[in-house]
């Protein structure tokens, strides 16, 4: 098998034009790997560290030259000469190296920019796709895409608590039409908000931020912007919240601060009421980051509360952590894990937090961040881990659609053998 021969990171810009990596991993055989690193807004205070330079001088401080020579020399210096297609010794040789819990010697953005360049040139030199390569002869699923067609909370300048309002268009046979059907749907989400003299920019993620008051309007627009499409709510098309509850209170819990929603001051049990209420009312199929980082207690009992009804996905609160994971496992907290790679910092680990989960039963969504980049490998990963959910943005940004974009590719290259998670990706969670 090919030997690692060159390593080469380079500071690039990401969606919002901050600073961040790419790196190339270049094989002895000539094979190839290029992956980006993404960056988030909304973090998880347990995530692990994204090493930035603190210069002011540069990029007001969030420079990643550190990063950068932390790749072109201690990383290079130690992977040359090592089996490319070996990605867990590769990856494990990375935790060595750093040497700390957080990945903070040598930054989890230098890691991930190595371990995922690093599998891509493992799959270029076995001359396979990166989805067949990391998943097997077995890989066919195609995820159901979730896309973030209205944006709030730190993701937008607008007025809305809550982070992430996503299409779920689950109720087809394949991803080719569900993905045309979300597609409409934005479009026609697009001509409501005309309608209603409200801005059709967008945020981070590519969805509209437009100055709505509060999660029932903006529901009630994206039930109109459904039918208007020609599908129906509930049945073809469904609804999605991501909350970063973290970032509307202290990331231990109460009291949250949802203003709009005319939630100032609000207990855990007072959202948990909130989430039941809109659960009722919307054809509700995922609601993410429902409570703090660290209120395991409000967690708990959501859960008890909700949890056969809705998915209920932690991502500031799993941070793709086997250890987070395996607690929230232990008590019945939550039954979906999102998953991002640079929360943790290697493919191996993001594999075994995914791997952890599916097997218990929880479900598995598979996350861009709002600082993108083009790079696709998350499309690839949700394909190769079959876990059926994949949130990369609305369908505009060249970033967020670069995923959909190559999702479409795989089912296009799978053929006759592809198939599409639909409805039951969102049954696993509440059933397992
Ligand atoms: P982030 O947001 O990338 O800004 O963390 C995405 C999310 O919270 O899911
Ligand atoms: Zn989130």
């Amino acid at each position: 098998m090919p030997l690692i021969e060159r390593i080469h990171a380079l500071e690039i810009l990401d969606s919002r034009g901050n600073p961040t990596l790419e790196v190339d991993v270049i094989a002895d055989d000539g094979s190839f790997g290029r992956a980006a690193v993404p960056s988030g807004a909304s973090t998880g205070h347990a995530e692990a560290l994204e090493l930035r330079d603190g210069d002011d001088s540069r990029y007001h401080g969030k420079g990643v030259l550190q990063a950068v020579s932390n790749v072109n020399e201690t990383l290079y210096e130690v992977l040359a000469g090592v089996e490319v297609t070996d990605q867990i010794l590769i990856d494990r040789m990375l935790l060595e190296v750093d040497g700390t819990e957080n990945k903070s010697q040598l930054g989890a953005n230098a890691l991930l920019g190595v371990s995922l360049a690093a599998a891509k040139c493992g799959a270029d030199a076995c001359e396979l796709p990166l989805f067949r390569y990391l998943g097997g002869a077995h890989a066919a699923l195609l995820p159901v895409p979730l896309l973030n067609v209205i944006n709030g909370g730190a993701h937008a300048d607008n007025d809305l608590d809550v982070q992430e309002f996503m299409l779920a268009p689950a109720g087809f046979d394949t991803f080719r039409e569900a993905l045309r059907a979300g597609t409409e749907c934005f479009h026609a989400l697009k001509t409501l908000l005309v309608d209603k003299g409200l801005s059709t920019g967008v945020g981070d993620e590519g969805g509209f931020a437009p100055q709505v008051s509060n999660a029932k309007e903006t529901l009630d627009l994206l039930m109109a912007a459904i039918e208007a499409a020609g599908f129906r709510p509930g049945e073809q098309v469904y609804v999605a919240l991501d909350v970063a509850a973290g970032e509307v209170g202290a990331p231990d819990g109460p009291p949250y601060r949802l203003p709009g929603e005319g939630l100032d001051n609000a207990t855990s049990e007072q959202l948990i009421d909130w989430y039941a209420e809109l659960t009722e009312s919307y054809p509700l199929v995922s609601i993410e980051d429902g409570l703090g980082d660290e209120d395991w207690n409000g967690w708990k009992q959501l859960t008890d509360a909700l949890g056969t009804k809705v998915q209920l996905v932690g991502d500031d609160l799993f941070v793709t952590n086997t250890e987070r994971i395996r607690r929230g496992l232990s008590e019945g907290i939550a039954n979906a894990v999102l998953i991002k790679p640079n929360q943790i910092g290697t493919l191996t680990e993001t594999m075994a937090a995914i791997d952890l989960a599916r097997s218990s039963g929880y479900g598995v969504m598979i996350s861009h961040r709002s600082g993108e980049t083009s790079d696709t490998t998350i499309a690839d990963l949700a394909v190769a881990s079959g876990c059926g959910q994949i949130k990369a943005g609305s369908a505009s940004r060249g970033e967020r659609v670069a995923k959909y974009n190559r999702l479409l590719w795989i089912e296009e290259e799978l053929g006759e053998t592809a198939a599409f998670a639909g409805v039951s990706a969102f049954r696993q969670a509440v059933e397992h």
